[in-house]
């Protein structure tokens, strides 16, 4: 399977497992989840929610994690105050990352909206080797985000 046949796949198996779902902090870690498991590369992945005017750590799968992150720090809170989608190829040149877990290596942060267009969360997808996301995990993430938009409504 092409790594685009398997965010294909990855996003058939979170639409059965959110259709079966109805609480947003049980189906937002059933993403976290399916994804996990089906990208070896991700050591750790998880839902950052935005709280008055500060991430809060949500579901994730991997090792213990920061719980608060400032809106504008990090690759995390810079995707939160820019509203767009981060690939950082190497976390160590990206200034003022946030290292939860010594072993991350690089990261690819989304933005997640609610169906009006309100940021809610951003998605955050680690990986322990030095550039392992691209543009076809930037797009996947992004679709799983698009299909989590209702969970907020
Ligand atoms: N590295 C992130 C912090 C979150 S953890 O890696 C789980 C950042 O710079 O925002």
């Amino acid at each position: 399977m092409t790594k685009s046949e398997k965010y294909t796949a990855a996003l058939r198996e979170i639409d059965i497992r959110l259709s079966k779902g109805g609480d947003l902090y049980a189906d937002l870690g059933n993403v976290t989840a399916v994804l996990k498991k089906r990208f070896p590369y991700i050591f750790w992945i998880g839902f950052y929610l935005l709280q008055e005017n500060r991430l809060v750590l949500g579901p994730f799968q991997g090792t213990p994690a920061c719980v608060f992150l400032e809106m504008g720090k990090g690759v995390c809170g810079t995707c939160a105050n820019e509203q767009k989608a981060i690939l950082v190829s190497d976390v160590h040149e990206f200034d003022g990352h946030v290292a939860c877990d010594p072993n991350s290596k690089s990261e690819l942060v989304i933005p997640c909206f609610d169906s009006d267009d309100r940021l809610r969360a951003v998605l955050d997808a680690d990986s322990d080797q030095l550039n392992a996301f691209d543009g076809t995990d930037q797009t996947g993430l992004m679709n799983v985000a698009d299909k989590i938009r209702g969970l907020w409504s």
